[in-house]
């Protein structure tokens, strides 16, 4: 792309929308991206969490790079909720952006540890997402309980940033990692637009966009949100295919349509603030 992934967001941002990025594990994952992308025309972000890699390994981030490369809309890779960097470090060349997840540490070991894998991305042109708060829910290989769970706080997000000199936050603003409980779940937007606020030109991104409503969405664009996280309903979109059976090649097939069908579905769904 003759873009970068932070200045795609930004151009989205300028223009009311938002990019979506996409949680794949497979190839048909990543083909499923490049398809959707490519039937909405708009651009989009194909990331792999660790658990992907422990799969696929660097051969899957080379199919994710290689469609990256070949495709006619911007596509970028990125890597998501990386808490090793030892996971980041031997694939700085492969991706766009990375999401360094040090939301498990108090807030001072937050910044110490995001700072110095931010400095190292950033020395080798890739863009670094970090998160403040810590989300609720199932992440793969990981769940984090209510308990554990705590909002961003906005009154940190200003010093946080100067500090890590990071391309991006994650927000934790009421959004979960996996299904929402209520059918219309709705997010703090007061804290939002705090959040926002002390950010500046920052862009925010929001984790779990699985069964968030077109209002929500729509109204998250519009306070400030650039990027949207989306696994679970690409997840349930290939597991339903798969559960039809079939012989591989068709089953794969189905389930590449049905997660292109979604990522399409979602991209022009942030399309729209509200
Ligand atoms: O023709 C369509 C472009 O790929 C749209 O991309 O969502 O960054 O404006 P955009
Ligand atoms: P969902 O599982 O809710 O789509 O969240 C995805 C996500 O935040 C991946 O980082
Ligand atoms: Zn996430
Ligand atoms: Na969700």
């Amino acid at each position: 792309a003759n873009m970068t992934c932070v200045e795609a967001l930004v151009d989205a941002r300028g223009r009311g929308r938002a990019l979506g990025a996409f949680n794949v594990y497979t190839l048909e994952g990543a083909l499923a991206v490049a398809r959707g992308a490519a039937a909405a025309r708009r651009a989009a972000i194909v990331q792999l969490h660790p658990a992907a890699l422990d799969h696929g390994g660097p051969a899957l981030l080379a199919a994710c790079r290689r469609l990256a490369d070949a495709a006619e809309v911007p596509l970028f890779v990125a890597l998501d909720h990386c808490e090793d960097p030892g996971r980041i470090y031997p694939h700085l060349e492969a991706v766009d952006h990375v999401m360094a997840d040090g939301s498990r540490f108090d807030v001072g070991e937050n910044e110490r540890w995001t700072a110095a894998v931010a400095a190292r991305a950033r020395a080798a042109g890739v863009s670094v997402e970090a998160e403040l708060g810590r989300l609720a829910g199932e992440e793969d290989g990981l769940s984090v309980d209510e308990r554990d769970a705590r909002m961003t706080d906005p009154a940190i997000v200003a010093a946080f940033l100067a500090r890590t000199r990071v391309d991006a936050l994650a927000v934790t603003v009421g959004n979960v990692h996996g299904a929402y409980a209520s059918r219309d779940p709705d997010l703090d937007w007061a804290r939002l637009d705090a959040v926002r606020a002390a950010a500046g030109d920052v862009p925010l991104v929001l984790h779990g966009a699985s069964g968030l409503s077109q209002r929500v969405i729509s109204r998250a664009i519009s306070a400030g949100v650039c990027k949207f996280n989306v696994n679970t309903e690409l997840r349930a979109a290939a597991r339903a295919a798969y559960a039809e059976g079939g012989d591989v090649l068709a089953a794969a097939e189905r389930a590449t349509s049905a997660m292109a069908g979604v990522v399409e579905a979602k991209l022009l769904a942030f399309d729209a603030g509200s």
